[in-house]
């Protein structure tokens, strides 16, 4: 069976999504451990859902942490970054080539980079007045939000959205295209 590390600092719907998609049986794996870096809605699922989950503090010893991670994640098959706020170190990053997925909610290369993130960057797309938007996976590699992009799904923005009405409908979106996403990658991989 596939072994997957989760990376979240937030609400976890993500997270969420990917544990209703393997009770479902729609991916075959396990979720061998979630990782925070702030005690958060995410972590309690993970109580919740009988996962075992670790707290790993923003640091100022970004290479210890780098190492924590890297051992904690040496099995893993697959490492998805489902709105985990911190930067990861380089190390970290380059110790797992190709493994390490992010969910973006644009449709990058627009609105990523530093700073972009949340609210934000529903607010930029409707200051910006573009007709869609939508999410992005993508292979994480040290340029933020810059990694290959793997899967994307557009969503229409109307004149009557808001950051936040966008952001709902975009975060549907996002829990359907990672699920897919996930089994696409971990199945290639058989
Ligand atoms: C999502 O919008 C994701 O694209 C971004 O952070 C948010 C996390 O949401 N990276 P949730 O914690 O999975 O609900």
């Amino acid at each position: 069976m596939h072994k997957i590390v989760v990376f979240a600092s937030g609400g976890g719907s993500n997270f969420q999504a990917i544990i209703e998609a393997i009770e479902q049986r729609l991916i075959n794996a396990e979720i061998v451990c979630l990782i925070v870096d702030r005690p958060c809605n995410a972590s309690e699922r993970a109580k919740r859902n009988g996962i075992p989950y670790l707290l790993v503090p923003r640091s100022n010893n970004q290479q210890f942490n780098s190492d924590i991670l890297t051992r904690l994640c040496q099995a893993a098959d697959l490492i998805v970054l489902a709105g985990y706020l911190t930067v990861l170190d380089a190390d970290f990053i380059n110790s797992f080539p190709n493994k390490i997925i992010n969910i973006h909610p644009s449709l990058l290369p627009a609105y990523g980079g530093p700073g972009m993130y949340g609210l934000k960057i529903h607010q930029a797309v409707i200051e910006a007045g573009d007709a869609v938007s939508g999410c992005t996976v993508h292979y994480v590699n040290e340029e933020l939000d810059g990694g290959e992009i793997i899967a994307q799904e557009v969503v229409s923005v109307s004149m009557l959205d808001s950051a936040e009405s966008l952001r709902d409908k975009i975060i549907e979106k996002e829990h359907a295209l990672l699920i897919y996403t996930i089994k696409q990658l971990l199945e290639g991989d058989e």
